[in-house]
């Protein structure tokens, strides 16, 4: 870690005020906001449906949550993890403690919002660099010196390309910058029992942090910041949207626990990796998707047609996700099709009928 952040948790340490996660349970409680007890209350709640009653910091702690984390850090190999309510607050969290002012983060201009966000809260200076263009982002970092984080995503969600990892972590080390992967939409469908696209390719050790979320193909909620035990205590130190949040209930803790640990991702990978297959094998427009990915996306030219081909699907029965500006630059506008193991060989048919018909 920089030696900037560590003399910031030292500082802490030499103040008194480092902030520690703490099991509290058992205590009398005079600090939870359970105000009106029903975290507890056996009418509302099974034991399995209890509230955290706080931030993790306070009495929001539980052993669900430890246990967790031990799990999430021993499935991703990483030294240490932190739980997050969601995606969109590990990217508020780490984009906007970690980078200090006088720092530069250099972005992919195509990384999520959730990025974007904690970018602005953050002191450092921002500059974005063409997406996945390797030449620019040397081209960029070449006009910078200091403390250089560089921020991309490991399968960018609305296009469904990767980025060129390797050349990334090139670049990275020969500037000793420190490399922050959002693999979102990467966990569960890619690595070895969905460990990710990090993981896949054996890079971990030249990652920084790599941000996992449990919202998309593990079908639950929440998400988790991966990276040294140093960088995990500095965001529960100083990432304002772990410290100032209720935790969230113990029992979902164990369900995202549960999620990684199921013995079925294999075999529910392999079947939508069997479906994009047969998707291909009969598809005649070209997509600047990866062939593996599971978000598919298609440009027709113009917004109208776009609209013309989303009907042609309802009409179909297939409800897509037509994606306009501003979320996507004027003239890109597109359809956005997530594929899924659970997809079946006929209603893949019934969509490669709609859009090999579709040219403009
Ligand atoms: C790349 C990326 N990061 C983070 C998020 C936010 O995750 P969550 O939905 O868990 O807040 C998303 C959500 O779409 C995403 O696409």
């Amino acid at each position: 870690m920089n030696v900037l952040l560590r003399f910031k948790l030292e500082a802490r340490k030499q103040e008194n005020s480092f902030r520690q996660l703490t099991l509290t349970k058992g205590e009398i409680d005079f600090f939870s906001n359970d105000y009106l007890g029903l975290s507890n209350d056996s009418e509302l709640n099974s034991s399995t449906f209890s509230g955290s009653t706080g931030s993790r910091l306070l009495s929001g702690n539980s052993n669900e949550a430890i246990q967790a984390e031990k799990c999430l850090s021993k499935f991703f190999d990483s030294e240490s993890a932190l739980v997050f309510n969601s995606g969109y607050t590990a990217n508020l969290g780490i984009m906007s403690s970690v980078p200090q002012r006088g720092d530069y983060i250099l972005y992919d201009e195509l990384v999520h919002a959730s990025i974007r966000d904690g970018i602005r809260l953050s002191h450092a200076k921002a500059i974005s660099f063409k997406h996945n263009d390797t030449y620019n982002l040397e081209k960029q970092i070449a006009k910078i010196s200091g403390t250089i984080y560089i921020v991309v995503e490991s399968l960018y969600s609305m296009d469904g390309d990767m980025a060129p990892l390797r050349k990334i972590i090139e670049i990275s080390k020969l500037n000793n910058a420190f490399l922050i992967v959002d693999e979102a939409h990467a966990v569960g469908v890619f690595g070895w029992e969905g460990r990710g696209i990090v993981h896949g390719r054996e890079v971990i050790d030249d990652v920084f942090a790599r941000i996992v979320t449990f919202g998309k193909a593990f079908g639950f909620h929440g998400a988790a910041v991966l990276g040294s035990d140093e960088l995990i205590s500095f965001l529960v130190n100083f990432a304002r949207p772990f410290i100032y949040t209720t935790a969230l209930p113990p029992s979902d803790y164990n369900v995202i626990r549960n999620r990684i640990e199921r013995s079925d991702i294999r075999d529910r990978q392999q079947k939508l990796h069997d479906n994009l297959n047969y998707f291909h094998s009969k598809l005649n427009l070209s997509t600047k998707s990866e062939v593996n990915s599971p978000i598919q996306v298609f440009q027709f030219g113009s917004k109208d047609a776009v609209i013309e081909v989303s009907k042609k699907l309802i009409n179909e029965g297939i409800y897509t996700k037509p994606i306009f500006s501003p979320t996507v630059p004027k003239g890109e506008e597109r359809i956005r099709l997530c594929f899924h193991s659970y997809n079946k060989k006929e209603e893949i048919d019934t969509l490669l009928n709609v859009l090999n018909d579709s040219k403009f």
